[in-house]
């Protein structure tokens, strides 16, 4: 059904809860935590810029969810004990003072973790080396390591880990989570043929490589109740291979959508390079194909600049919230902006030069426009 002329300031509801417009802030790690895991001092200002830029939602950046193997950065904030899930409750406060809902996206990084201060290793569904190299702008360098392949039990660390930081967020105040299944990381790198070489239930055919999907949300349910949102994210691209495509086309995005529909998922988050672009170089994007086999809320991610963007997706019926990335960094305040009808700032990718942390990006603004990020929305 055609959703003629979208607003994309009305109320959406995803779960038991309402957003009050149709805009997120997509997750981006910002290597910005300390190192014991918990927030670091720059996290409360930059998350409140968005709350009062306007965005409706705003998914974190992705949270490490156990002490195993999950850690997949420096510097990278988790959510596995006491400590971490209290570091965040006063950016929870911050973020709900101005009516914008928060989810914490779970991110087990597998065999692309460039950094693990608990067990120093990687570790993946089959020991098979990552493509591509680990990333500069995030304390990386060189190849990546060639994981441990994962056993049962190990497999099971992965479950609980993401159960117990999913409660860790409810606990902190967030009002949902997002399961990191895309981009590469650890549940991507189950789906993913040439990462995944098993010959357990937990590999071979398609639904044996989403067994682990199904098993971490309908795990996080049972625990966690309906009151809580709990949203997945899915993409074809991943982080050290931005060509890749699923194998089976539609009947790929059809088993996917359809059974973590099943499990319980409040939402499905799809990202691709362009979120209207189809997703298998001709038909449906691949919002819409979840959108079609999921038949529950789906958010868009990818290549969102401006105000046409946001409308052109909701009016085509592909999605029902967009969530903008890099443009958010350069436009804390991008929905008032557009509201106001003013300009946008450009993004540079010079704010991740040479870090894509908080720090370089406030330098980054003080030599552009003389001031930081959030005091720039206050004006
Ligand atoms: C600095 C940076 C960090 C990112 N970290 C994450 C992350 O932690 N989790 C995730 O799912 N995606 C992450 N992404 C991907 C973004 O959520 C988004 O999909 C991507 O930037 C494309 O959207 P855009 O075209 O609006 O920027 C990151 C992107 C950037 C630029």
């Amino acid at each position: 059904m055609q959703n003629k002329n979208a607003d994309i300031f009305s109320n959406y509801k995803i779960g038991k809860l309402t957003l009050k417009n149709r805009l997120a802030v997509a997750p981006m790690t910002r290597v910005s935590g300390k190192a014991d895991g918990t927030a670091g001092p720059l996290m409360k200002d930059y998350y409140q810029a968005f709350a009062q830029g306007g965005f409706g939602l705003i998914i974190t950046e992705g949270l490490y969810p156990d002490k195993h193997y999950s850690q997949g950065y420096k510097f990278q904030p988790g959510l596995t004990d006491e400590a971490q899930a209290e570091s965040w409750r006063p950016i929870v406060d911050a973020v709900h003072k101005s009516d914008s809902l928060f989810i914490a996206q779970l991110m087990h990084a597998g065999a692309l973790s460039q950094y693990n201060k608990y067990t120093g290793c990687n570790a993946g569904p089959s020991a098979v080396k990552p493509l591509g190299q680990e990333m500069t702008f995030y304390y990386g360098e060189g190849d990546y390591s060639t994981p441990k392949a994962m056993d049962k039990d190990e497999i099971s660390d992965v479950i609980n880990g993401f159960v117990s930081a999913a409660k860790l967020a409810k606990h902190a105040g967030f009002d949902g989570v997002e399961i990191h299944g895309a981009n590469g990381y650890l549940l991507d790198q189950f789906i993913t043929v040439h990462t995944n070489e098993r010959t357990d239930e937990y590999g071979g055919e398609l639904l044996k490589r989403l067994q682990i999907y199904k098993e971490v949300i309908t795990s996080i349910r049972k625990a966690i109740g309906d009151d809580f949102i709990i949203g997945i994210r899915f993409s074809q691209s991943k982080v050290n291979d931005f060509e890749y495509k699923w194998p089976e086309k539609d009947e790929d995005a059809k088993s996917t959508f359809e059974l973590v529909a099943k499990c319980g998922v409040d939402y499905i988050h799809t990202t691709e390079y362009n979120a209207k672009d189809p997703a298998f170089g001709k038909g449906l994007s691949l919002a819409e194909l979840a959108k079609k086999h999921g038949g529950i809320p789906v958010i868009a991610n990818g290549s969102i600049v401006n105000e046409n963007d946001a409308t052109d997706i909701l009016n085509a019926d592909q999605a029902d919230v967009v969530a903008v990335g890099k443009m958010a960094l350069s436009n804390p305040d991008w929905p008032n902006l557009i509201r106001d009808k003013q300009a946008l700032r450009e993004f540079s990718f010079e704010m991740f030069n040479p870090l894509a942390d908080l720090k370089t990006a406030n330098e980054f603004f003080q030599k552009t426009t003389k001031d930081d990020i959030s005091s720039i929305i206050n004006k």
